[in-house]
């Protein structure tokens, strides 16, 4: 039977997981790392500890499932996004530690390109607003501040990737510096109408061609790992961000079908086909995960605030002690009893877009209980959801395609019947389930067993994913409507304070 092993290198973990041809979960190991705060708004991690670990989990996967390298017949890796490396090709050590997604220290330079009105231009090649977020401003923060980097880049002497190619130089022995398009379509210099690097933000950037990989599709055998690391040499067939893996996981292959990851935060995503949407709502427009040269792409927007707010009732409110709590506690209550939860902790991202504004419990009454602002701070969960999946199918249906008509879901909070109950009961849509939720590490080897033959086709993908519950909506639509207004009324009242 073959086996493929997918590599999840996450925020704030390094996951491996293997899978068998069913796509069943045979074994799987995960470890942390640490998280590097040198200031006030930047995050970093250690390029080594991100291999390390990662390898670590890769071996630890293998030897639970009782296989050894010659029993996988290929590897795919999936990926936090935009986090940014830069080494040195003839050593392979890097100039500085990784610079997370996270990391707000180039918004100086974001300011900049705005106010010389590049937003446009931006957008149009490469789907994205201007944002630290993403990678192009991340590498040339590096490129400004390792003392000799700019001569050593125009040299040709360094290297840029995202984690997926930082892990993918590691595995190969440093014989393959390569990307995939769902990555590069997060750096913020890669033309996503086109599949190419876009020349003209290259320049505007001072980014020299040479430190950048080579984009190819997401199913693609990228290269072999070297003998030693594993015993024989594994084929890397298959990469992806996380997001674009999660989706392609979920078998959402087709214009309309989307996605919500609900982890600490949420992160929403819909294939658009092959059109490319430009987004009145805020959203992003980005690369799909890709098994060939046509581009696809998706819709994307992102809660802040998802699961977290769970950690807050436990850590910040001392309402509850562990997190598998909170479902008990917000169904000891028929509802919220009136109370809306904003929890704009961070500001609002998608469709609001509001940096500033702050979190806000609204509507309590002498009756409320700590059970009702549980149960709204579930709520919040499925109110930003339905929010932006409303935005999305707006833009989607304004540009020629079809509203969603189902979503399907992931990540830590889906197990929470409760709110996938209301989130179903808000969007007046089913919301499913699948039997394996670890649709990332999932999608990572689809794209890489599609590209090795364990399986042929996307059809055969689609009829191997499994519904495991299926929500449907029971709440008449006006009640669902009123309780949106009630919410929009709410997010109002956070921008005022
Ligand atoms: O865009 C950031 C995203 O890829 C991070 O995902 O799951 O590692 O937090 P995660």
């Amino acid at each position: 039977m073959p086996y493929i092993l997918a590599l999840d290198q996450g925020t704030s973990s390094s996951r491996s997981i293997v899978f068998d041809e069913t796509g069943r979960i045979v074994a799987q190991a995960q470890r942390e790392f640490r998280q590097i705060f040198p200031q006030p708004g930047w995050v970093e991690h250690d390029p080594h500890e991100l291999w390390s670990s990662q390898l670590a989990t890769a071996r630890e996967a293998l030897a639970l499932a009782g296989l050894t390298a010659r029993d996988i017949t290929a590897i795919g890796i999936t990926n936090q996004r935009e986090t940014t490396l830069l080494w040195n090709r003839r050593t392979g050590r890097p100039l500085h530690n990784a610079i997370v997604w996270q990391d707000r220290r180039t918004e100086p330079l974001c300011t900049r390109l705005r106010d010389e009105g590049r937003a446009d231009e931006i957008r149009a090649s490469t789907g994205l607003v201007i944002d630290p977020y993403f990678s192009g401003t991340k590498l040339r923060w590096l490129l400004d501040h390792v003392p000799g980097a700019h001569l050593a880049a125009a040299q040709g002497e360094l290297a840029f990737g995202t984690v997926d190619t930082w892990l993918l130089w590691q595995l190969t022995g440093g014989r393959v510096h390569a990307t995939d398009v769902s990555n590069a379509s997060r750096t913020m210099l890669f033309d996503i109408r086109h599949n190419q690097w876009d020349r003209h933000l290259l320049g505007l950037l001072h980014i020299p061609e040479s430190v950048l990989p080579q984009v190819l599709p997401s199913s693609h055998v990228f290269g072999e790992t070297e003998p030693d690391l594993f015993g024989a040499p594994i084929p890397v067939a298959g990469m992806a961000g996380d997001q674009q893996s999660a989706l392609f996981g979920q078998a959402c292959f087709t214009a309309g079908l989307a996605k919500n990851t609900y982890g600490t935060g949420c992160f929403l995503l819909m294939h658009t086909g092959t059109q490319h949407p430009i987004s009145h709502n805020g959203l992003l427009t980005t690369s799909a995960a890709q098994t060939g040269p046509t581009p696809e792409f998706a819709l994307e927007g992102s809660v802040f605030m998802g699961g977290a707010v769970v950690q807050w009732l436990r850590d910040g409110l001392n309402a509850i002690r562990g997190s598998g709590e909170v479902q008990g506690l917000a169904e000891s209550v028929p509802d919220a009893g009136g109370v809306m939860f904003v929890p704009a902790f961070t500001g609002l991202g998608a469709p609001y877009w509001q940096p500033d504004a702050r979190g806000a419990i609204v509507g309590l009454s002498r009756g409320t209980t700590v059970a009702h602002i549980a149960r709204a701070a579930l709520e919040s969960i499925a109110f930003q959801s339905t929010a932006l999946l409303q935005a999305m199918s707006r833009d989607a249906v304004a540009n020629g395609g079809a509203a969603v008509t189902e979503l399907r879901v992931d990540g830590g909070a889906c197990v929470n019947n409760l709110l996938m109950q209301f989130q179903a009961d808000l969007l007046g849509i089913p919301v499913v389930r699948p039997q394996v939720t670890e649709t990332t590490a999932l999608g990572a080897a689809y794209l890489a067993g599609l590209a090795t033959g364990v399986w042929r086709s996307r059809e055969e993908l689609s009829a191997q994913w499994r519904v495991e519950r299926r929500f449907l909506p029971t709440m008449a639509r006006d009640r669902a409507e009123a309780l949106m207004a009630q919410w929009e009324r709410a997010v109002r009242q956070t921008l005022a304070v």
